[in-house]
């Protein structure tokens, strides 16, 4: 039996449902009349949700009550404890443990910029990024107003037979800003789906299976991803991935060579400046690396998840060198404006006409996700916002003065070795120092493990000044920070004088080492996914 409410609903959808599966839409407790709904055509009534405090219900004969309210929802995770608890009940236990261990078991309830909030109201300073994601910032208001558009529209989204429009525009946006005769492009979610794509599209347009990538290089950790993975702490537990797959050292132009010879590799796989330790090749070897792939039918595909999107100081890590010319370029990371995963395959012509050769073809690789109306929404907005607010050259500028306020502490700390640094993808890595004390204190931490003096920095950054820091990766003595573009000189400020006086009292006694040796034992000693 249809409810008096719909029943005055003369849309067509409660119509269709109703005769298609025989079951039908009740609303009640709703703030607006369902009348109102015919007339502004609406499918939808407005339902507001817990924004008034108005709960809207809906019933469907034969289905259950079902009640929905996010913001009721957030409120029951924020309650004391329980995001914690199911999160550790649920998901993941081991990482919940860690998350407590190095104090990092938060609750942010707000997010704006490059800062958090608390529930306690305390602000925090995020140098972490979502791992680079937050170009942009969190929650940015043209970011967020491009999705609340795309919604009030009520656009499409996943038609699948059609051509989305928004994928269009995004496409000539990123040629615009990409050029390079990279004049196709394909959509994904995610960075290691676009890795995916990649090695696909290079197997079938050279006939070859051979892949090559560089020892620590990071490009996800799905099966074909982490087999170009340079880490073997990653790929420990998963092998065999993909035959013919190996690794040279980073930068090492012989020894690539030397792989390339043996004429069955499809692609060379490279990040242009690598995130795991943030390491820079010198200038003039990736465009060598080119050549080489050339001479040997080699495509090169470099991977600009991490580096793309303003991140080192430019659009992407390769507009440092000149004439790099990538036969496929990926990107991810910054595209989402921080907001909704997204990735983009930029490939030649001819590697495209390759894989998608006829019309039987031209859906050869895809899935189901690609080019989500949200998804396209939220890369259009972020490009503008890149260009708008100039957040290249803002990285470029924050990142030289995050640099020069860290190699300024040198000589007070020395266990302060090498600060790599390209915009705002930034490296500090630690050295053993000089000092008797300071030795002993380097030498105990290091018996428990090689990441826990850079563990021993991260905590105190966050548990006295309020800053998040990550770990670099597996056995090294690295703090990477990737913030979002936009922090200001107060936040480098804030940095700086966290980490400074982290430094002083990291290096005045070996007690805080001693403590965090018992706190963590082994437990805490891991290095992040993805740098
Ligand atoms: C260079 C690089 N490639 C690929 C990936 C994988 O991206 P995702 O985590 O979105 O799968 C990452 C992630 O950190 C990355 O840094």
């Amino acid at each position: 039996m249809i409810a008096e409410e719909t029943s005055q609903d003369n849309s067509g959808h409660n119509a269709r449902s109703a005769q298609s599966q025989k079951s039908v839409l009740k609303l009640t407790h709703c703030k607006v009349r369902p009348a109102s709904l015919a007339n502004n055509g609406a499918l939808y009534p407005q339902v507001r949700g817990g924004v008034d405090g108005a709960i809207c219900r809906i019933t469907s004969q034969g289905r259950g009550a079902v009640t929905f309210d996010l913001r009721r929802t957030v409120d029951e995770c924020n309650a004391a404890g329980a995001a914690d608890r199911s999160f550790g009940e649920h998901i993941n236990p081991r990482f919940a443990k860690v998350l407590g261990l190095i104090g990092f078991d938060r609750h942010y309830v707000r997010a704006l910029g490059p800062h958090l909030w608390d529930s306690a109201g305390n602000k925090f300073l995020d140098m972490i990024g979502g791992y680079g994601v937050c170009n942009v910032g969190r929650n940015h208001p043209v970011v967020r107003r491009a999705i609340e558009d795309a919604l009030a529209l009520e656009l499409p989204n996943w038609v699948a037979f059609e051509a989305p429009p928004l994928a269009g525009a995004l496409a000539g946006e990123l040629k615009r800003r990409v050029g390079r005769g990279l004049d196709r492009v394909f959509f994904t979610n995610s960075g290691t789906e676009g890795i995916e794509a990649a090695i696909k599209f290079a197997k079938c347009a050279t006939g070859r299976a051979g892949l090559v990538s560089c020892h620590r290089g990071f490009h996800g950790l799905t099966t074909g991803a982490l087999a170009l993975n340079g880490c073997p702490s990653f790929r420990s537990g998963f092998e065999p991935l993909i035959a013919g797959t190996r690794q040279v050292p980073f930068a090492d132009l012989a020894e690539l060579e030397c792989q390339l010879r043996s004429g069955d590799v499809a692609a060379f796989v490279v990040e242009p400046i690598q995130g795991k330790g943030v390491h820079i090749p010198p200038a003039g070897w990736l465009k060598a690396a080119e050549r080489l792939c050339r001479k040997f039918g080699t495509l090169l595909i470099v991977d600009e998840v991490q580096t793309g999107v303003g991140r080192t100081g430019a659009f992407l890590g390769i507009d440092h060198e000149a004439d790099v010319e990538p036969d496929i370029l990926v990107l991810s990371k910054g595209l989402s404006g921080g907001m909704i995963p997204v990735g983009a395959v930029m490939t030649r012509v001819g590697v495209w006409d390759r894989v998608f050769s006829s019309l039987d073809r031209s859906i050869i690789h895809s899935s189901t996700f690609q080019m989500g109306t949200l998804a396209m929404a939220a890369g259009l907005a972020a490009l503008s916002v890149i260009d708008d607010e100039k957040l290249s050259a803002r990285a470029a500028a924050m990142g030289d003065l995050l640099r020069i306020g860290i190699e300024d502490m040198r000589p007070r700390y020395p266990s302060i070795g090498a600060v790599r640094q390209r915009g705002l993808m930034l490296a500090i890595e630690f050295i053993r120092p000089t000092g008797l004390l300071e030795r002993a204190a380097w030498d105990l931490i290091h018996a428990a493990d090689k990441n826990l003096f850079t563990q021993a920095t991260v905590i105190p950054l966050m548990s006295d000044h309020r800053i998040l820091t990550q770990v670099a990766g597996h056995d090294m003595d690295v703090l990477k920070l990737t913030p979002p573009l936009c922090i200001d000189v107060g936040d480098v400020r804030w940095f700086l004088d966290g980490f400074a006086a982290t430094m002083n009292k990291l290096h005045q006694t070996a007690g805080p080492v001693r403590q965090l040796v018992a706190g963590l034992g082994r437990n805490a000693l891991f290095g992040s996914k993805a740098q």
